[in-house]
């Protein structure tokens, strides 16, 4: 299985932010993570990240003859990308939307992903082991 985990605008600077709501791991130290749990679940995985809106979408259109599954965190762009939203409706695999903070308890405009009723499956709020639990998701129900 193939699986394309998109990660979007200031998914880059994790490290950098408050590591209460984001974990405190690096970008690329959640990747390397990534790459061990989708090793150990036999799967496959590519790791992108932007902070251009246009290049993420191009990403998603990349992504249409080549994945299996898909995991996006687009940070921000949740709350307000219908472009992103319209690029993410038009995947015909299973889709995982991830966030690494408890959105739904945050303010009153993170509390709403413009994703939410596009995508198969939400992880919300798990820190970076929310990653881990989207890859079982999208591995289990390609069984
Ligand atoms: C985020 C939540 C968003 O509200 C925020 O803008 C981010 C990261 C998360 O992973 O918790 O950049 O998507």
């Amino acid at each position: 299985m193939r699986i394309v985990v998109l990660n979007g605008v200031n998914l880059d600077v994790i490290g950098r932010r408050d590591p209460g709501l984001y974990g405190g791991l690096a970008l690329s130290e959640l990747e390397t993570r990534i790459y061990e749990w989708a090793s150990e679940l036999g799967c496959t995985v590519r790791c992108r990240q932007t902070n251009h809106e246009g290049e993420l979408i191009d990403w998603c259109h990349d992504a249409f003859d080549w994945a299996d599954g898909v995991i996006i965190n687009p940070g921000a762009w949740s709350h307000y990308s219908y472009a992103v939203r319209d690029a993410v409706e038009l995947f015909a695999v299973p889709v995982v939307e991830v966030h690494l903070s408890n959105i739904l308890e945050r303010e009153e405009w993170r509390r709403f992903s413009v994703l939410e009723d596009v995508v198969t499956a939400r992880v919300i709020g798990k820190g970076p082991d929310g990653y881990r639990e989207a890859l079982e998701l999208l591995v289990k129900g390609n069984e």
